[in-house]
């Protein structure tokens, strides 16, 4: 490999984000520790001289969309002293096709290896194999440098990494490993300064915040254990001025005592995105999803029974392997008992690695796919709508996050259930919670006056 060098005193990282929350929140980690090691923030990628993709691999489309990156930006990995690295969800299928094109590869439990992977790269080494997969790495002792949400108002924290539920579609185990929960005293101090330092919302990050599991240690020799619907209690009630979300729950794992404690605390947002994947209890098998559409349902109305007001949000997978349209049927059938108030829609995109991958046949011709999820995204369309119309005429507390897209004369922001809200100015601003009357509504905003 060709030696590159680059003079310290001009140290420049420059991080593009491919997935979801969790890898923005890692983003964070890993800026806070380059910046320990002497490096700056670059907001343009040709002042940096270390160039960070942070990849995803849920799907084939976010491994083009980063091939296309690396490619693009190719010209400045010509130049002397540049360095160009993939952290974050990357499979091994994609780890061989873009070697050649990047100096390193960091999983997400290796990133506090980066300063010696830097080093070694300064030096002229070949640094390619970092792929252990630690089981402890919660970074905990780490302060993430928020430099996604300049105005400081709402940002992630996570509480869990890596995943152990094995749907079988899903490369996520595979790339961030088995699950482990952070310390809670840890997550409370964080919160806590995120509170001095003006943050108004916080949301809790876990492949499955449901399965959080810390065990105190000795405790007289008994074990104390903290769920996630002790976490949550505890959060709420040590930040009373906080918002609280937290993403992403798991219908298998779910408890009663969760949906008492969102209840009981006026400052935990009443939304909970609940993924179902499908409606189909032959699917919902070939997926390992460990529930079947009637427990799923069944807990949809403690949810409602228990919040009220809560909206409920949900991915969906069309076109997974043996799909047949009785299958597609089962799945409107759910989509119109629940009439969810949004949801993130996708067609099955096999992951090589995967039990799927491996096992099944991506049998559903990709017409077909595309079919069944045009359907179901237009259903989705027709539901959010009609859900957004329940709150004609009241009145929401909405935290403001930023002006308008559509008029620099309006103000955005959130409500307890997530949804949008766009109201005139008036004299207030970009951090505040006002409350707004709603007046009108379209499938995904509410539209409003500050009273
Ligand atoms: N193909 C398509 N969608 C997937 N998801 C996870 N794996 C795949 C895949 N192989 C979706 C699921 C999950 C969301 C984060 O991404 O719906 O809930
Ligand atoms: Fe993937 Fe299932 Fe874990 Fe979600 S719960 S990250 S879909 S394995």
């Amino acid at each position: 490999m060709e030696e590159k060098k680059k003079n310290k005193s001009e140290n420049f990282f420059y991080i593009e984000n491919f997935g979801c929350q969790m890898n923005l929140s890692d983003s964070e980690i890993v800026a806070s520790i380059l910046l320990k090691c002497g490096y700056q923030l670059s907001q343009k990628v040709e002042n940096a001289n270390l160039i960070l993709f942070n990849s995803c691999s849920i799907r084939k489309k976010a491994e083009i969309s980063l091939k296309k990156k690396i490619d693009e930006l190719e010209y400045l990995r010509k130049k002397n002293g540049i360095f160009f690295g993939i952290i974050g969800c990357i499979s091994k299928s994609n780890r061989e096709l873009l070697d050649k094109k990047i100096d390193f590869f960091l999983n997400p439990n290796a990133y506090k290896k980066i300063p010696y992977i830097i080093r070694s790269l300064n030096q002229g080494e070949l640094i390619k194999k970092n792929n252990i997969l630690s089981q402890k790495e919660t970074y905990e002792d780490i302060l993430p440098f928020r430099f996604l949400n300049q105005e400081k108002i709402k940002t992630f924290l996570s509480i869990t990494r890596g995943c152990n539920n094995m749907c079988t579609f899903c490369i996520v185990p595979f790339t961030r490993g088995r699950e482990i929960s952070r310390s809670p005293n840890s997550i409370l101090h964080e919160c806590h300064l995120l509170y001095k330092e003006g943050y108004k919302e916080i949301t809790l990050l876990g492949q499955n915040v449901d399965s959080y599991k810390w065990i105190e240690p000795n405790s007289n020799h008994k074990k104390k254990i903290i769920d996630f619907s002790n976490l949550l209690r505890i959060i709420a009630e040590n930040l009373p001025f906080m918002r609280i979300r937290f993403s992403t729950s798991n219908p298998h794992d779910m408890s009663e005592q969760v949906l008492k404690v969102i209840a009981q605390n006026k400052n935990i947002c009443k939304h909970i995105h609940l993924p179902v994947q499908s409606g189909s209890n032959k699917i919902l098998k070939l997926m390992n999803r460990k529930y079947t559409r009637e427990e799923y349902l069944f807990l949809i109305e403690k949810i409602k029974s228990i919040i009220p007001e809560c909206s409920i949000s949900h991915d969906i997978m069309t076109g997974f392997c043996n799909e047949n349209e009785k299958d597609h049927l089962d799945t409107i059938d759910l989509m119109n008992q629940v009439k969810y108030n949004y949801g993130y829609m996708f067609s099955y995109s096999p992951r090589p690695g995967t039990y799927a991958y491996r096992n099944l046949k991506n049998n559903v011709p990709d017409h077909i796919k595309k079919r069944r999820l045009e359907e179901i995204i237009s259903l989705q369309r027709k539901h959010s709508l009609f859900r957004m119309k329940e709150y004609l005429g009241k009145l929401q507390e909405v935290l403001i996050e930023r002006i308008s897209k559509k008029s620099d004369q309006y103000w955005y922001g959130k409500n307890s259930q997530n949804l949008g809200v766009v109201f005139p100015k008036k004299n207030f601003k970009v951090g505040d919670i006002v409350h707004v009357k709603i007046k009108t509504v379209t499938s995904a905003t509410l539209i409003g006056n500050i009273v």
